[in-house]
């Protein structure tokens, strides 16, 4: 019996061309490089050749032998190169690629409306004071020079706590309708001078429309000596203003009523060209405010102001409706 060399290299060389991954490469060798393979089998049937076709077959399946093993050997390495790239190419890093923005969080609106009064405030040598959200009729209204009965408790409409309303105002509670109500608190504490201001949390029973809350913020400020003045005022005012919109400012104060100050002033700001808007409250303290806190008013002056935050906000970022600021829409908020 004798054996087609080349007809068995055409085969196996087809053969190796076509297998095209590792696996069917390696079952391509087994066949006819491995041990019990083709080539294998031409070797075996060689030993018991005559010596004559020993030399011719034995020369044709070594070449045989060594091209196939060659061609293997390459292809396998092209194949593993292959491979190589193919992961790399995915590990790979293109840092030219748009990254995914971390998601982060924010600070509401009026919070950082709020942090940016207190920096201002507290580089101007005023410290920052807090009080409770739920206080006395004491400390809300009567300390603050308004009696019962006084139509100027009209102002502000007030949630009462459910109590037995006692003769003693101190033992009667309310969530506290303004940040006055810290004034007395902090006097009765502290003695002169006095610089401070208090940001927080105020409630009235009011019906809710676009420049009204049950719930707001207020930053009241309070700035008692021997000889402050009203020009004190209208300069801190000034150069808070300026700081706050980041452009001059210019203000007026028009006559108005608090019960808690004489006299009692509207601020209005406005920028240049602009119209008037009203800002805040504000007056020189009363020297009743200044009795209940157990001061001796004599020779003792003092300015106070009360300005809503959301005021402040609104003004700043020319939001014409207070109510946007406690929707909770992101995309409202995602703009601060
Ligand atoms: N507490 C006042 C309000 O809520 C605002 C205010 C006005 C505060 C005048 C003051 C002030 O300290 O002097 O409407």
């Amino acid at each position: 019996m004798g054996y087609d060399i080349k007809q068995l290299k055409i085969e196996a060389k087809q053969e190796i061309e076509r297998a095209d991954d590792l696996k069917q490469m390696d079952l391509v060798y087994k066949k006819y490089l491995g041990k019990k393979g083709k080539i294998a089998e031409v070797f075996s049937f060689i030993k018991k050749a005559t010596p004559v076709e020993k030399k011719i077959l034995g020369k044709e399946v070594n070449i045989a032998k060594q091209e196939l093993e060659k061609m293997f050997a390459e292809k396998k390495k092209d194949k593993e190169r292959q491979l190589i790239d193919l992961a790399i190419s995915k590990e790979k890093i293109d840092i030219t690629r748009t990254g995914d923005k971390p998601k982060h969080g924010r600070l509401h609106p009026i919070t950082q409306v709020q942090r940016e009064c207190e920096d201002i405030f507290q580089s101007m040598g005023f410290e920052v004071v807090l009080g409770p959200e739920v206080d006395s009729e004491w400390y809300n209204f009567d300390a603050l020079n308004v009696p019962k009965d006084h139509p100027a408790r009209d102002m502000q409409d007030t949630f009462w706590l459910k109590q037995k309303i006692s003769e003693n105002s101190k033992n009667n509670f309310l969530p506290r309708t303004q940040t006055s109500a810290v004034q007395v608190r902090y006097m009765e504490k502290n003695n002169p001078p006095i610089k401070i201001i208090v940001p927080g949390r105020v409630f009235r029973n009011e019906a809710t429309d676009a420049s009204h809350e049950t719930q707001f913020n207020q930053i009241e400020g309070l700035m008692v000596g021997e000889d402050v003045s009203a020009a004190n005022f209208k300069a801190i005012m000034q150069e808070f203003l300026k700081r706050f919109f980041k452009t001059d400012i210019e203000i007026r104060l028009r006559p108005g009523y608090f019960p808690f100050t004489e006299p009692s002033f509207e601020m209005d700001a406005r920028q240049k060209g602009g119209d008037w808007l009203e800002l805040m409250g504000a007056g020189m303290v009363h020297p009743n405010v200044f009795k209940a806190a157990g001061y001796n008013a004599k020779g003792l002056q003092g300015f106070a102001f009360g300005v809503g935050l959301e005021r402040l906000a609104m003004v700043k970022y020319k939001v014409d409706d207070a109510r946007l600021f406690y929707q909770n829409d992101l995309r409202f908020l995602k703009q601060f």
